[in-house]
């Protein structure tokens, strides 16, 4: 099979009991996306994108999750806390080399629900989903030094630290160090 035919239709998963991931629903999850995005600490330690209280941005990167997933660019499920039906995060896997079968796995989460091991239980669904439905061999990411929070759920999850990338990206306008930790299908 073709690794874009993985795309062809969305795989919703189960995290646990109260947390559910399936694909963006625009209009319906908008207002608890920009709750999450016009927060400025949920990025202050996120290598991948900034926050924003520009409902037009909001709304862009969210309609780009549809397309990125039609193009079998990024595979992006909307975290959901079943008891309110409120979307509470993002979590994807992206960077996608399909000859290599390689993966790039990535997260956040409303800052209301940290520490209550929320995405520990996220990464744990998408990385078997990844070895399993995607077939990937590894999963990788990259964490700035200073973040705790995510070098843990890695660590729980098994992942293992490889090394460091000096002034790897930019946060707050200065370049920071990170780990890079791997996950390989055999671990
Ligand atoms: C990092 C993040 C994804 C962690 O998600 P979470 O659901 O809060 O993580 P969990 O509750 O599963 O926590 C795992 C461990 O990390 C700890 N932890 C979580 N957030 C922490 C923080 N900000 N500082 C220190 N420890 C933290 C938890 O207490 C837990 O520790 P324990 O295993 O000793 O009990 C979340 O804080 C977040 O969305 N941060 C902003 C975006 C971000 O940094 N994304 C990752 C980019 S690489």
């Amino acid at each position: 099979m073709a690794f874009k035919d993985y795309f062809r239709d969305f795989q919703s998963l189960i995290a646990n009991d109260n947390i559910f991931l399936r694909q963006i629903i625009v209009e319906k999850d908008f207002d608890d996306y920009y709750e999450i995005y016009s927060n400025d600490e949920v990025f202050k330690l996120y290598g991948g994108g900034r926050g924003t209280t520009d409902k037009s941005v909001v709304l862009k990167i969210l309609q780009n999750q549809i397309k990125e997933f039609k193009t079998a660019k990024i595979y992006s499920w909307t975290i959901v806390d079943n008891k309110y039906d409120k979307a509470i995060g993002r979590i994807f896997l992206s960077d996608f080399q399909a000859k290599n079968r390689i993966a790039n796995i990535g997260y956040f989460i409303n800052r209301s629900y940290w520490g209550k091991g929320i995405v520990t239980e996220c990464v744990s669904s998408v990385v078997d989903f990844g070895f399993s439905f995607l077939k990937l061999e590894r999963i990788f990411t990259e964490v700035a030094t200073d973040n705790i929070g995510s070098c843990k759920v890695l660590a729980k999850n098994g992942f293992i630290q490889e090394g460091i990338l000096r002034h790897c990206f930019e946060l707050k306008d200065s370049l920071v160090d990170c780990y890079v930790y791997s996950k390989l299908s055999t671990d």
